[in-house]
């Protein structure tokens, strides 16, 4: 059985004043699902117990000469158990593609971190009916050989629905995790990610092939995130 995961993607926000609503968020922490928080790598060795924390990227090599860059060994050394890997605007604002993708996954396991490995197609690429293909090559692509469940989270995430307020219709998440399911096996998670809120968690949760979200907005604050989280222990 693939685990429930709701993940929060604080991207690059949160001073440790923040820290205030990631103790919220361990304290009201549903049981039988994992929430899990990926906080600025600077909040990561502060983050409260009772959370899976992860980190948001890792540079591919273990320790040297890369100014500004964290590597998976330093997101595990501070206590980090997962690290996103592909994330779209990693892909569009630092030129990521899919080989380097691939390379930050091994890199995460190496590391010991589960990988939560994020795709998505763009509006034009949906709008011109290449969904499934894109996907699918970005996964052939960026998806290391030796993945299994415990060492990767595969992560949908349509890039015309991140922060935008658009989320995909139940329709189009199943008919993309359904189509993932049936490439990654039976027991590896998989997330849907892209305006994921209180109000439209359940509808997303109730598909088969769902198992989770990865949420940017609605994840700063424990009074949005818990019920998003609460929405799935339900499930
Ligand atoms: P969003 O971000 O929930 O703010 O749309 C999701 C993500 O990028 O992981």
């Amino acid at each position: 059985m693939p685990k429930k995961i709701a993940a929060g993607n604080w991207k690059m926000n949160g001073l440790r004043a923040a820290l205030g609503e990631a103790r919220a968020i361990a304290e009201g922490a549903p049981s039988g699902i994992v929430t899990l928080l990926c906080p600025p790598a600077t909040l990561l060795a502060a983050m409260p117990e009772g959370l899976a924390t992860g980190g948001q990227c890792c540079h591919t090599n273990e320790t040297g000469a890369h100014t500004g860059d964290v590597s998976a060994e330093m997101l595990a050394d501070a206590g980090a158990t997962y690290c996103i890997t592909g994330h779209s605007e990693r892909r569009a604002d630092h030129g990521e593609r899919d080989a380097d993708v691939l390379a930050q996954t091994e890199a995460a396991w190496r590391a010991g971190l589960t990988a939560i490995l994020c795709i998505g197609e763009t509006l034009e690429q949906r709008e011109a009916g290449r969904t499934l293909d894109v996907l699918s090559a970005q996964l052939a692509g960026s998806l290391p050989e030796g993945a299994t469940a415990e060492n990767t989270v595969v992560a949908y995430e349509p890039v015309w629905a991140i922060g935008t307020g658009k989320v995909a219709s139940p329709e189009q998440v199943a008919e993309v995790h359904d189509a993932l399911r049936a490439q990654v096996g039976p027991d590896m998670s998989l997330l849907y990610g892209g305006s994921v809120k209180a109000a439209n968690a359940a509808d997303i949760f109730e598909l088969g092939n769902v198992d989770g979200a990865l949420v940017g907005g609605a994840s700063l604050r424990a009074a949005d995130f818990l019920p998003i989280a609460e929405a799935l222990a339900a499930r």
